[in-house]
Formats: C-alpha cells, sequence, structure tokens
C-alpha cells in the first residue's frame, strides 16, 4: 500500500515513518483467485442497506472468496461509539469508515459497507482515498415513503414525534448520489435480484471469477 501522506488532512503524529508491507494486495489476489474492491452501500434508514450487504456477503462466502460486512449500527457500537448523529459526527464517522475500508482493501478482503453516509462531500472524500476502480457506489434508492412505512427498528415514528433529533430524511437532509455505480429500487426490488445484479456486476468488471452461485 502507498503511504496515504497525499490524502491526509491533517497529521498529528510527527516521527512517524510509512513501512511497506512485504506481502501485498497483488499477491494476496493472486492466491486467493479475486480482487478487493470496497462495496459502498448508501441510502436511507430501513432502505436495505444492511440486509442487501449481508446477502451479498452470503454469496461471496458461498463462492469461496474473502469478504466483510462493516454495517452502520454495528460499528457505532464499538469504533464508532463516542459519534452521534450531528453533520460532524457523521463525517468522522465515514471518515473513520473510509479509513478501515481501505485497510480491508489492502488486505485483499471485499469489503461492504452499510452506513446511510448522507453527505455526497463525505462519500466522495471515501472514494477519493482509494483509486477509483477500487470503490463501487451502491444506490440503495427506496425512497422515503417506503422507508418509512416499513420502519423495521420503529426510528421514523420516533423521528416524526420528534423523539430522535436530526434524523435522516425527515430532521436531517440525505443527498442522493449522482452517479453511482450500481443504483436498486430496494423499495421494489426483491433482494435475490439485487444481489444477483451486484455480484454480476463484480463479474463483469473481473474483480471475482465467473463461477455459479
Ligand atoms: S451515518 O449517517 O453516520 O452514515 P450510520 O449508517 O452510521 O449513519 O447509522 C445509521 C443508523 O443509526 C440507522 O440505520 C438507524 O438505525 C440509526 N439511527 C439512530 N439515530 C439516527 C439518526 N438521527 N439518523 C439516522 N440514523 C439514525
Amino acid at each position: 500500500m502507498a503511504s496515504p501522506s497525499s490524502n491526509a488532512n491533517s497529521q498529528k503524529a510527527t516521527n512517524v515513518t510509512w513501512h511497506n508491507a512485504s506481502v501485498n494486495r497483488e499477491a494476496i489476489s493472486k492466491r486467493r483467485g479475486h480482487k478487493s474492491v470496497i462495496l459502498w452501500f448508501t441510502g436511507l434508514s430501513g432502505s436495505g442497506k444492511s440486509t442487501l450487504a449481508n446477502a451479498v456477503n452470503a454469496s461471496l462466502f458461498e463462492m469461496g472468496l474473502s469478504s466483510y460486512v462493516l454495517d452502520g449500527d454495528n460499528v457505532r457500537h464499538g469504533l464508532c461509539k463516542d459519534l452521534g448523529f450531528s453533520d460532524s459526527d457523521r463525517e468522522e464517522n465515514i471518515r473513520r469508515i473510509g479509513e478501515v475500508s481501505k485497510l480491508f482493501l489492502d488486505s485483499g478482503v471485499i469489503v461492504l459497507t452499510a452506513f446511510v453516509s448522507p453527505f455526497r462531500a463525505d462519500r466522495e472524500k471515501a472514494r477519493q482515498l482509494v483509486g477509483r476502480s477500487d470503490f463501487l457506489e451502491i444506490y440503495c434508492a427506496a425512497d422515503l415513503a417506503s422507508c418509512e412505512k416499513r420502519d423495521p427498528k420503529g426510528l421514523y415514528s420516533k423521528a416524526r414525534s420528534g423523539e430522535i433529533k436530526d434524523f435522516t430524511g425527515i430532521s436531517s437532509p440525505y443527498e442522493e448520489p449522482i452517479s453511482p455505480e450500481i443504483k436498486l429500487d430496494t423499495g421494489r426490488l426483491d433482494v435475490e435480484t439485487s444481489v444477483k445484479k451486484i455480484v454480476q456486476k463484480l463479474i463483469t468488471l473481473e474483480l471475482i471469477p465467473d463461477r455459479n452461485i
């Protein structure tokens, strides 16, 4: 992995030196028979990001590939437990996930991130941390009405009543991707169809081998 210094906004520590890994990403990819990539799922709460990311992950697992899901709700129990939902906390949340995803990428693992990631600029920063071809933005485009109708965690009703502040789509903005690599109407499509579209895209881009799933 190249030193990330060109992308570092501000680095506090001095006297730290980049150490190159002796087992690099290319060698890992050759050994495992697939490339690593970041699949960045974005969309409203309840739009199906986690469900879809987990279903794609299960398919990749069945194909014998190395992959891992980073999920917003889960990561907020640990790595990001000090963050809330203000604009700046969300920015820091996505910055950390971008950096963690970059490490996964370097380890040869396909990383699937399921975060609302409502701000275009923050998603763009995550994309810019890595090479263009290493980042596929997947927009789970279920609209607000569908997400609110589903309301799997009862959060929309709490947001409407004012019990939850700064809730994406209600009292905090969601900026739609302008040109995502994949856009899925997760309000209508069933999970299986969406999984197939994503896996097919990975095959077409020659990131993973064409095996029957
Ligand atoms: S992000 O905006 O910083 O990307 P993230 O994906 O980590 O958000 O977390 C979103 C999840 O936290 C939602 O799926 C929902 O379950 C929960 N949540 C709790 N409060 C909020 C809120 N104010 N806005 C959005 N999601 C919230």
